[in-house]
């Protein structure tokens, strides 16, 4: 197989970006609840300031760590892989805050 050494490199280049990422600086809590805030509380909350959505959408509400928590896994996908929250973006979300909540949830979606 003269394709080997080749395909060896780029596991090993696939394994040392997914260490290097993985082991990036713990995101705090209060980094990704001041995201949440910003971009996703006007819908998902027990009293939405979003007059399109007086309800939180999916009974999704993040006006809490013990929430931002539960639903941590989900707003990971949604927000960096599916990218669809916030809703066609209405909150204005940027690309260093989708990274951010991201790398809240690699980093172990620490709460206080
Ligand atoms: C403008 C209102 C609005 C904003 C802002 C918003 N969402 Fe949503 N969200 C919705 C609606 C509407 C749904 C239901 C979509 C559906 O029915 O598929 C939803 C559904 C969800 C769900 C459940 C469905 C799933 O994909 O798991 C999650 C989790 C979620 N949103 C996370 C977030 C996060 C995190 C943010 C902020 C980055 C955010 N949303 C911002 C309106 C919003």
């Amino acid at each position: 197989m003269r394709s080997a050494p080749l395909f060896t490199a780029a596991l090993w280049g696939t394994l040392a970006a997914v260490v290097f990422t993985s082991c990036g600086k713990p995101v705090s809590y209060a980094e990704a609840r001041a995201v949440v805030d910003r971009r996703c509380v006007e819908c998902h909350s027990a009293h939405p300031a979003s007059r399109a959505f007086p309800i939180a959408p999916k009974g999704v509400m993040l006006d809490t760590a013990a929430q931002m928590k539960q639903w941590a896994r989900r707003i990971q996908a949604s927000v960096t892989v599916e990218r669809t929250m916030p809703l066609a973006n209405m909150s204005g979300m940027t690309d260093e805050e989708r990274s951010l909540l991201g790398r809240w949830v690699d980093t172990g979606a620490r709460i206080p």
